[in-house]
């Protein structure tokens, strides 16, 4: 579905390339995460996707068309911050990408109040964002995200702002989402655990500037329990993957305290 082949990248203001060469390969209803650190250009990848920025060689590939050839890519994006407009109640936050559309304000509303259901954020449809906690706020912009009816999701980061529990609440909620209707969902985060739970495959950016990334296929059945982190092929693969992230100088043990 979305191809980046020889994929080099450097932003006017910077001396430095940021990537060079990046190759990868997405397919449909694929759910993969990419990780790496902080910094190595992950949010990047999703302006170049959304041709924001132009590339310096290589091509990426949309459905086997070349980017630059497709009118108008339709995804979703989902930044860390919700973004939502404080001056909107939930409801009218979730309606914002209909409004660009000629679809009348009765059917935006019953579409927006649906997806609200969808969340389990329905009871707080007439509310302001500032009266919602993190993880709601987070539900709602999830649900806008939805509301475009794209087949692609580019979520950066949409969960690290959150507390540690109602982020494992999220996760498990995302992965309900797409068991109940599978769409292509590219997944960032620096946060390996999350990846190896949600994901079926995770992409590692590494070096710094990128030199390369790398694909690993996620063992065991989807989707995972919590349990599942902690079983040996798991553990090594989390090993390998932040080796391959730079956390080498960490002792083994300490790897292994972290998952626990
Ligand atoms: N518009 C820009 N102009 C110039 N440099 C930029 C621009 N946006 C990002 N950069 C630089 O490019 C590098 C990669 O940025 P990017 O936001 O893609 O990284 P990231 O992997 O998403 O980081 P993080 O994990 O902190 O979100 C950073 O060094 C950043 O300072
Ligand atoms: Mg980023």
């Amino acid at each position: 579905m979305l191809e980046f082949r020889d994929v080099s990248f450097k932003y006017k203001e910077d001396d430095e390339i940021l990537f060079k060469n990046l190759s990868f390969f997405i397919e449909q209803n694929e759910f993969v995460a990419i990780v790496g650190a902080s910094g190595c250009g992950k949010s990047t990848i999703f302006r170049l996707i959304n041709g924001l920025e132009g590339l310096q060689s290589g091509e990426i590939f949309w459905r086997g068309r070349k980017l630059a050839e497709v009118d108008h890519l339709f995804n979703a994006f989902m930044p860390q911050n919700d973004l939502l407009l404080p001056w909107r109640t939930t409801l009218k936050n979730v309606e914002m990408p209909l409004e660009l559309e000629s679809i009348s304000k009765a059917e935006r509303r019953r579409r927006a109040l649906e997806l609200l259901e969808t969340v389990g954020l329905a009871e707080w449809a007439n509310v302001l964002p500032r009266e919602l906690s993190g993880g709601m706020r987070q539900r709602v912009s999830f649900a806008r995200t939805l509301m475009t009816g794209a087949d692609m999701l580019l979520l950066d980061e949409p969960f690290s702002a959150l507390d540690y529990l109602t982020r494992l609440q999220l996760q498990d909620w995302l992965v309900e989402q797409y068991l109940i209707q599978p769409r292509t969902i590219i997944f960032v985060t620096h946060d390996v655990d999350e990846a190896l739970y949600l994901a079926k495959r995770v992409l590692i950016m590494e070096g710094r500037p990128v030199q390369g990334i790398s694909s690993v296929d996620v063992p065991l059945t989807y989707p995972r329990i919590r349990a599942d982190l902690l079983k040996p092929e798991l553990v090594n693969l989390k090993k390998q993957l932040l080796n391959k992230l730079g956390s080498s100088t960490r002792s083994e043990s300490e790897v292994v305290n972290h998952i626990v």
